[in-house]
């Protein structure tokens, strides 16, 4: 079996959804999804300031990307950027990444994040092969455990994130994720 190279960018249809790689047309959005109070209330890493920090972003992920070490996504919903998706800190040589979710608030318990992270998860386990996905999220972040738990990620209570005190580690392994798909 022959899994993801990280030639072609790897967008992904759901059945409401286009998941699909940045550009520089996207930077309103991105600075949005990364600079909003609202939506990074739980997310403790610094804010972008501006659009030229949202582009310099943009341009890591790319470089990131081409060092099969970043995938970020955005989400579209009816051809409005909606939210995002990432992979990061990808390992190929110890099949492991962490996932992160940004959505708009408006799109706030829509279902629309599960629709994302079931495909994504798939990527990841199936295409990409992984073997762990993990999740850091603030201890405080009802909707982000909600979103995880719903995905038998399982809480890491012995674990701690070094940088950030209230970041909580949930974990995913491919056993567990592809037994839960298949019943
Ligand atoms: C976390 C986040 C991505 C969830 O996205 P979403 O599209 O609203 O999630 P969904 O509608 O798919 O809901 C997923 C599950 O979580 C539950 N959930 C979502 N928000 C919830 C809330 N505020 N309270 C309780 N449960 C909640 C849903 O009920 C659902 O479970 P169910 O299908 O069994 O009912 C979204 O709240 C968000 O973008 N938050 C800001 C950014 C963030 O904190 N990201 C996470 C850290 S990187």
């Amino acid at each position: 079996m022959i899994f993801f190279n990280f030639k072609n960018f790897p967008n992904i249809k759901t059945e409401r959804l286009a998941i699909r790689q940045a550009n520089f047309d996207d930077i309103e959005d991105v600075f949005e999804l990364r600079s909003s109070e609202e939506i990074n209330k739980f997310v403790e890493t610094k804010r972008i300031q501006n659009f030229d920090e949202t582009k310099d972003f943009i341009i890591l992920c790319n470089e990131l990307y081409k060092k099969k070490n970043r995938i970020f996504w955005l989400i579209e919903f009816e051809n409005i950027v909606i939210g995002s998706v990432i992979l990061h800190r990808i390992s190929l040589e110890n099949k492991y990444a962490e996932i992160g979710c940004k959505l708009k608030p408006e799109f706030y318990r829509k279902g629309m994040m599960s629709e994302v992270v079931d495909e994504v998860l798939k990527f990841g386990f199936k295409e990409m092969d992984l073997n762990t996905i993990e999740a850091y999220t603030h201890k405080n972040n009802i909707p982000s455990i909600s979103l995880l738990e719903k995905y038998n990620f399982i809480f890491q209570p012995e674990r701690r994130d070094e940088n950030f005190k209230n970041n909580r580690i949930f974990k995913l392994e491919k056993k567990y994720f592809l037994t839960s798909i298949n019943n």
